[in-house]
């Protein structure tokens, strides 16, 4: 069955699917061959627009690093896809204390670091740019993965704006990357990199924000949707059905598929695990009351927890992932379910009573 998924112009000459495919399984969770059916399908549904960074698959381990741009790589090469058919879009890491087998942690997000990790996505998808070359994370001290509170003593002197944006704006220059994103980013983060990229950058343009959305993580709706609306910022929005639970195939008796992320990965999935813990009361209800809606109104919980982001203003794609061809279709049924004012009134009920539990 057909779907129409609709587009975003995300620039000028930047044109995306409303729906994103993240890439982040492939190579550890999905094989090669996994990799292909899903894109394929993707692409063959009208999804012109993939997500990989540096550091993929997860959970991360020296031996895979680099696979899942590797693998859309040769998927490009191999099926013979026009270059200029799909929106490509990966991510430099930023210091972790981990990942020592990426340029030693890396260390710092300095200039280096930066066209190193260009020059090395590049190499590994063995194409000639990126169209959307992001900041994985901030080289700075801010709450992040679950994190709420700013703790002032946690800050350190970070590499500046101006250096990360220069190296950036380098690339672009050099044809490297077409366009800059940010990921994981505050309010001031937005602010900061914008100033510096309109100002003492050479007139560049930051144009998307790649943090967390879903029903239940809706903290972009405060003040990042004020900075992004006045910067002409979208949002990209990631796991929007918070890793599956969404789906409510953790709620059955025996806690799901053995083979589904938070069952398989147990204890190796920090973000997952630290964000999305079903043992806190609260994101228990919360999720379990969004299914429990999708059931009432008779539609697939994946398409009530899909179509609540694609009706964002501010949401440029919606960033999922897949690890079966039936969920890939799931997703994208949900692009022709429209959320009536009733469901989205008791949607919002469920929200003010448990705001964003898994920030
Ligand atoms: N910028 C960042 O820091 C950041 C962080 C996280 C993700 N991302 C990006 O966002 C992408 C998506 O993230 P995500 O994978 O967490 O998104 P998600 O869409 O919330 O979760 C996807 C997972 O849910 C399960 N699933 C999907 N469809 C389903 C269905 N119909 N029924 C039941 N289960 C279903 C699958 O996992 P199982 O089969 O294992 O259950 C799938 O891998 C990543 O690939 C990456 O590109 C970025």
């Amino acid at each position: 069955m057909a779907f129409a998924v609709p587009l975003f112009n995300l620039a000028p000459d930047l044109t995306v699917s409303r729906l994103c495919l993240g890439t982040m399984t492939f190579g550890e969770q999905n094989t090669l061959a996994e990799s292909f059916q899903l894109l394929d399908k993707a692409f063959n549904s009208g999804i012109n627009f993939f997500d990989s960074a540096e550091m993929y698959p997860v959970p991360q381990r020296a031996e895979t690093h680099g696979r899942s741009e590797e693998y859309f790589g040769r998927w490009i090469r191999e099926r013979n896809v026009p270059r200029d058919s799909v929106v490509f879009a990966t991510k430099v890491s930023g210091p972790s204390g981990q990942m020592s087998w990426i340029r030693n942690g890396p260390e710092s997000l300095d200039a280096q670091n930066i066209t190193e990790a260009i020059d090395n996505s590049l190499l590994r998808v063995k194409t000639d740019y990126i169209d959307l070359y992001q900041i994985h994370w901030p080289d700075r001290y801010v709450p992040m993965f679950g994190e709420t509170d700013y703790d002032p003593l946690r800050h350190y002197t970070p590499v500046g704006f101006e250096e990360q944006l220069d190296a950036l704006k380098r690339a672009v220059d050099a044809g490297k990357i077409r366009y800059i994103g940010l990921s994981n980013e505050t309010p001031y983060g937005i602010m900061k990199f914008q100033q510096v990229a309109k100002s003492t950058a050479g007139n560049l343009q930051i144009v998307s924000v790649q943090n967390a959305y879903n029903l239940l993580c809706r903290n972009f709706d405060s003040a990042m949707a004020e900075c992004c609306h006045n910067e002409r910022i979208s949002l990209l929005a990631y796991s929007p059905l918070a890793m599956g639970i969404l789906s409510g195939k953790y709620f059955a008796e025996d806690g799901g598929p053995s083979n589904a992320r938070l069952n398989l990965f147990k204890g190796r999935y920090k973000e997952g695990e630290s964000r999305y813990d079903l043992s806190k009361s609260n994101v228990l209800y919360a999720a379990k009351s969004y299914v429990e809606i999708a059931s009432r109104y008779g539609i697939h919980p994946v398409s009530l927890a899909i179509a609540f982001i694609m009706r964002h203003s501010l949401v440029a794609s919606v960033v999922f992932g897949a690890t079966k061809v039936w969920q890939l279709e799931e997703v994208l049924a949900a692009c022709k379910v429209n959320l009536s004012p009733e469901i989205i009134t008791e949607i919002n009920k469920v929200h003010s009573r448990f705001p964003s539990p898994c920030p």
